[in-house]
Parts: structure tokens; sequence; C-alpha cells
């Protein structure tokens, strides 16, 4: 088991940190786990002068799976795209073909009172946010920001290829069969040409699946069906941009970003895993982010990269367990819990490994 560990700036260090002892905690002996380091983002600038390192992406191509933590430097959106420390994460999802990212948004009943609805609307979630993640407006060309009759024009490219759409949309219904057999695929479809092929695509690719049940809806009413009645949805299959905006509003239906995990897959066996959130700045280096996103990541890396159940299995009861002694940490907080830093978290979701 050959795991990258990418740990990048901010808080990824640290709660990367967490996740890695939970990781070497729950793997077999007879396994071989081999853990190798390397920089990326504002790390990688100050290591090689490169946000994406050639060795450490080298590293990551040789790898089974990648632990990553986050990347990027305030301020950085100032750095022309390939120099941008924020901007490595996307040249390594695109350069590992990681294009199916699931976001999965499940509450742990303990932090119902967290969430920011109220406990009989999020009471049970369960949802799975397919994000597709190496195309659409994030790597369309032509982008820039040019100059046209004097003034300063700023472009982007909403742009899917057939093939890109039908891989997802697999990937999308051979997920449902694995849940509840239903899948939303969320668009534009009414404004967006790509999004009215994205639809049509979605269609096709539905009717050899005639056991999950397709709806489809616009995005700006899939964001409003979240808020209101989110359990409804079993898995949401949608492009790069809207599936950024709305796995990040799934995430306060739990309580916090920082008990998100993820996973990106491609067609061959790597596998990315890494929390959704990202650097927090205002928070780094201050042992209060919430590590449970990363260590709940090295769960998904148990199932779907090595085929450990029981190793996943194992993370996700010390998490239950944790939060039902009270563990909470800033962004989960409630009164009458016990507040902790990021390395306490770490350690009580060790010693509940058990
Ligand atoms: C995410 C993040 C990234 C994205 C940023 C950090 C580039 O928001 O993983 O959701 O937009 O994909
Ligand atoms: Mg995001």
């Amino acid at each position: 088991m050959k795991v990258a560990v990418l740990a990048g700036d901010g808080i990824g260090k640290e709660v990367t940190a967490e996740a890695l002892k939970v990781l070497q905690a729950v793997v077999p002996k007879s396994a071989e786990l081999e853990v190798s380091h390397a920089p990326i983002g504002g790390a990688g600038v100050a290591a090689a002068g490169d946000p994406l390192p050639a060795a450490t992406l080298e590293l990551a191509r040789k790898s089974d799976a990648i632990l990553f933590g986050a990347a990027g430097e305030p301020g950085d959106e100032k750095i022309p795209f390939d120099m941008r420390p924020g901007a490595s994460l996307l040249r390594l999802r695109k350069a590992l073909g990681l294009f199916a990212n699931f976001r999965p948004a499940f509450l742990f009943p303990e932090l119902a009172d967290a969430s920011s609805l109220k406990r009989e609307i999020v009471d049970g979630l369960d949802i799975v946010i397919l994000r597709e993640l190496t195309g659409d407006l994030y790597f369309g060309e032509p982008r820039g920001i040019t100059i046209e009759g004097g003034e300063r024009v700023g472009i982007n490219t909403m742009r899917y290829t057939e093939s890109e759409v039908r891989r997802i949309a697999h990937a999308a219904f051979r997920a449902a069969r694995q849940r509840n057999r239903k899948v939303c695929s969320v668009d534009k479809a009414n404004v967006l040409e790509t999004m009215q092929l994205w639809r049509e695509v979605v269609t096709e690719v539905g009717t050899a699946y005639p056991d999950v049940e397709l709806t489809h809806a616009f995005v700006d009413a899939a964001a409003m069906m979240l808020m209101r009645n989110p359990r409804q949805f079993d898995v949401i299959v949608t492009g790069n941009v809207f599936g950024d905006i709305l796995s990040d509003a799934a995430a306060m239906l739990t309580g916090s970003i920082g008990m998100l995990p993820s996973a990106s897959l491609g067609s061959d066996r790597l596998g990315l895993y890494e929390p959704v959130h990202g650097t927090a700045p205002d928070i780094a280096g201050k042992d209060i982010a919430n590590p449970l996103a990363a260590i709940l990541s090295v769960e998904m890396m148990m199932r779907l990269s090595f085929d450990l159940p029981e190793a996943a299995t194992r993370i996700r009861r010390a998490v239950s367990k944790v939060l039902a002694e009270g563990y909470r940490t800033a962004d989960i907080y409630q009164p009458g819990t016990k507040k902790v830093g990021t390395r306490e978290m770490g350690e009580a979701v060790l010693a509940a490994l058990g």
C-alpha cells in the first residue's frame, strides 16, 4: 500500500498529521503500508519553486492512494494560474485524470444541533454529491483577462465533451446501485448549451440503468431543494462548478465543512482523498482546526482504494464514539460539550479505535 501524503498549506498540515496517525493505526501489519511525503502548494513553491513540483507529481503517479490536506495562500489569485499555490490541486486532479469526486454529506446524529438547519430537516441525512472534476469552467479554453475596446474582459469557457459527461454519469449510476438507487442530475439546461448536452447524455446513459430512478434539476432549484428537504436526494451528479458550490452548501447541513471527506477517482486504481475544506488561513497554526474530515477521508481510502471495509468501519465507529463522548472542535462546539483542539481530537479518535 503506497500512500503519498501531500499535506500542503495552512490547516492542511495539521489535519493531515492526525489523519496519518489514524491511517497507520488501522492498516493491518500484513498490508505493508509505505508512506511518503511530498510538498505541494505554497510548500511546493518553497521547496522547489513550483506549486506542483515534478517530483511530487511523480510520487503521486507511483502511489496507490494520495492523502491530500489543502493548498493555497491568501491572495494567491493574483499570481498566474500555473504558479498559483491554490491551483496546484487543480493541476494534480487534471494530471492524474481524477474526474469523479465523491463528496458524501451525512449527519452524525450527535451533530444534528450543530447544523444550520432544523434537526427534523437533517436527521438521518445521507447523500452523495458526485462532482465532475476535470472539465467545465475550471479547465475550458479560452480563458484569461484580455483587453477589448479599451477595457478589461474576463473570459472562461464552460465546456464538456460527450464522453466526459458519459463517464461521470456511469459513475453516478453505479454509485446509486450501491445505495438507494436514485440519481438527480443537476444542470442549467434551460440556459446553457453545455448543460443541455449534459442532460441529454445523462438521460441516454440512464437507459442502461432501468433499476435506478433518474431525475433532473436546475442548479438554482437544486440549491433550494437541498435546504428545504435534503433527504429527498441519494446521489446528486453535477459538473465541476455547480458541484463545488453545492458541496459547500451540503456541508452546512452536516454541522460543519470540517466534517466532510471526499474521494477523487479516475479510470485506474489511484485515488486522492481529501477533506472538502481548504487551508483556512485564519485558523492555521492554532491547533483548533477540525481533523475529522481528513480522518474520514482515510475511511474512504480504506474502502475505495484498499478494499479494507473493516478498517473503514473502525474509523467511522471511532469518530461516532468521540462525538458521542462529547469531544468537539470549535467549528462544531455546542455548550455542554467538551472543546478540544486538532491534536486532542486526533488523539481521541486514535484512542477510540480500540
Ligand atoms: C474544492 C476547493 C477547490 C475547488 C479550490 C481550492 C481550488 O474549493 O475542492 O472544493 O474549487 O475545486
Ligand atoms: Mg470548494
